[in-house]
């Protein structure tokens, strides 16, 4: 990981659906990264949002017997308040039809038009139209001519459209892909997008005819950009970068059709939108990371980087392509009605809490190359044994015996604490180490281990049986600011994961600023300080907590 300022963003999602588990998972593994490098002192700028035109959106406005704007309007809307209830520490949400966007879009794809690299051509091939996406003869044959994701079958398609050049461009993905060989993470879904680009390239449409909801490409405007090559600019058009490329238009918005209600703005005012956002933010190009689901991984690593070299820009950092979240071992979808939507999600948060939510979002889900399996049971099982029987009762246990043994204060430790300096600074090094790679399994277990640590040592050492003898009060006093110590080292680790809890833990064991460090827009000034052993200071007064209810077990279903 790079130092300075960092960038990680989410897919921005499509407003034809309401928000369902692939969205709040992918949002969350970035929330957790976005809190976890602020607390590390990065400035972090973390962003998401949603995909707002294109054809399926149009026809699912049309069931609906609105307008697409009006479907776009109310979903992004709910968007946003998932979004919030899940306290997510987003810090912009960028929607598609908003001016900002589209005249920066127009300015880059006008540019692209401009270096050639845009042309007006005939295309023949297979349409996927739950996934908008295209596919060649081959790769249709490959795929017995079904969408891989749907199932449902591919339409032929003949258009006549703007295409990019992506052929061009396969030399320079190949020699950018071998110096950068962490470009693609997991590993294996690196080797799958490079086993694809061996067989060839082909150009790839940029605009479509045979609908209308999109943006209208700059100088022919019965065509619309493609939402995939518009959804993409997302990522640069937050950080106004249409700025920073040489010779790119920001168009008068001519052709910008009427946006949420509103009459477009005017060009200057539009002009200096983008401006201000290229001042505050586009420093932070290149994204550090990209978390995307691995059904969308050919467009982030293969035709955004073209696009991107092909204006001059760099590629991102890294992608990282997640797998998919199954349900009782099988497959999630709506018509067999095991879909984990939102009402689902909101019952789990209901009876175990957001952070548990997070938790097992972050530590139990495909991360990885191989899909999880989601069960109520297995969500029970995590909760209780690592929530509850792990850093609720370590934490518990020891703020009952300060409060018992040392009146609830932090008792001085006149032993040798040496061990635990460096258990405390090794857990932080893997935790670092973890996050950096978006290990949030790693990361998360190398702060449950330093409580499991800390629960051995009292195994161990019997502080209450000591505590029997008042002569060992001294003894007594130091392992259990030994123990102390470590539990807000682990709390910290396990901060980005379980915010709210883990700020009541923090405030419990003697920080005064806990929650300043994780949240929005702002990062610690001293991590190597803050996060190292030893700093709850003798006399601080030690809570007794009840951070996780024990609850009882679901019912089978
Ligand atoms: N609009 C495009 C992305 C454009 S980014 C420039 C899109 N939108 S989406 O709404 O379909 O995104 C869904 C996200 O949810 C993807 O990251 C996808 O991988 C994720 N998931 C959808 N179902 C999922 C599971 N069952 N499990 C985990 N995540 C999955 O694609």
């Amino acid at each position: 990981m790079s130092a300075g300022r960092a960038f990680i963003t989410t897919p921005i999602y499509y407003v034809n659906d309401r928000p369902h588990i692939g969205h709040t998972y992918t949002t969350t593994l970035c929330d957790v990264w976005a809190r976890a490098t602020r607390l590390m002192g990065r400035e972090t700028f973390f962003l998401t949002g949603t995909d707002e035109h294109g054809q399926k959106v149009e026809k699912s406005a049309r069931e609906a017997g609105v307008s697409p704007q009006k479907l776009a309007d109310t979903n992004a809307a709910e968007f946003r308040r998932v979004m919030d209830m899940m306290e997510f520490s987003h810090d912009d949400f960028i929607r598609t039809t908003e001016p900002r966007h589209m005249t920066q879009v127009q300015a880059l794809v006008g540019k692209l038009a401009e270096l050639g690299v845009v042309y007006l051509g005939e295309f023949e091939g297979w349409y996927d139209e739950g996934q908008e996406e295209y596919h060649t003869e081959t790769r249709a044959r490959e795929l017995d001519y079904k969408s891989p994701v749907s199932g449902r079958p591919l339409v032929r398609f003949k258009e006549q459209n703007y295409y990019f050049r992506l052929s061009a461009f396969q030399q320079r993905l190949e020699e950018f892909y071998s110096r950068h060989p962490d470009f693609v993470q997991p590993e294996g879904r690196f080797n799958e997008v490079k086993g694809r680009l061996r067989e060839g390239l082909q150009d790839v449409p940029v605009t479509r005819t045979n609908f209308s909801w999109g943006i209208p490409f700059p100088g022919d405007p019965k065509h619309v950009i493609y939402v995939w090559i518009d959804a993409l600019i997302n990522y640069v058009s937050a950080l106004g970068l249409a700025k920073s490329v040489n010779g790119a238009q920001l168009g008068p918005g001519a052709h910008l059709p009427e946006v949420q209600d509103a009459p477009a703005p005017a060009a200057a005012e539009l002009a200096a939108q983008v401006q201000a956002l290229h001042q505050s933010r586009g420093v932070l190009w290149p994204a550090d990371l990209h978390v995307v689901g691995k059904e969308i991984l050919w467009f982030h690593a293969v035709i955004w980087p073209a696009m991107l070299m092909a204006l001059e820009l760099e590629p991102p950092r890294q992608i990282h392509a997640h797998s998919f979240w199954i349900r009782d071992g099988q497959k999630m979808s709506k018509s067999m009605g095991n879909f984990l939507d939102l009402a689902a999600i909101e019952a789990f948060i209901a009876r175990y809490g957001l952070d548990a939510w997070r938790w097992y979002m972050a530590t139990q889900g495909p991360l990885q190359a191989t899909d999880a399996d989601f069960r109520a049971a297995h969500f029970h099982e995590v909760y209780t044994a690592e929530l509850v029987n792990l850093v609720g009762n370590c934490a518990s246990r020891v703020g009952a015996m300060i409060a018992k043994y040392c009146d609830g204060r932090m008792p001085a430790d006149t032993g040798d604490a040496s061990q635990w300096v460096t258990r405390c600074a090794e857990a932080t090094a893997q935790w670092r180490r973890a996050i950096e790679a978006l290990d949030l399994t790693a990361a998360a277990r190398a702060g449950l281990d330093l409580l499991r640590a800390v629960d051995a040592f009292i195994h161990q050492t019997e502080p209450f049986k000591l505590a029997k003898d008042p002569a060992n009060s001294p003894q007594v006093h130091s392992i259990l600011a030994q123990c102390a110590q470590c539990v807000r080292v682990a709390g910290l680790l396990l901060a980005p994961f379980l915010p709210t809890k883990m700020d009541e833990l923090a405030r419990g064991f003697g920080e005064a600023t806990p929650s300043a460090v994780t949240g929005r827009g702002c990062c610690e000034d001293n991590f190597a300080a803050r996060i190292e052993y030893g700093r709850i200071a003798v006399g601080t007064p030690i809570a007794k907590l009840a951070l996780f209810p024990r609850l009882d077990a679901p019912k089978a279903a």
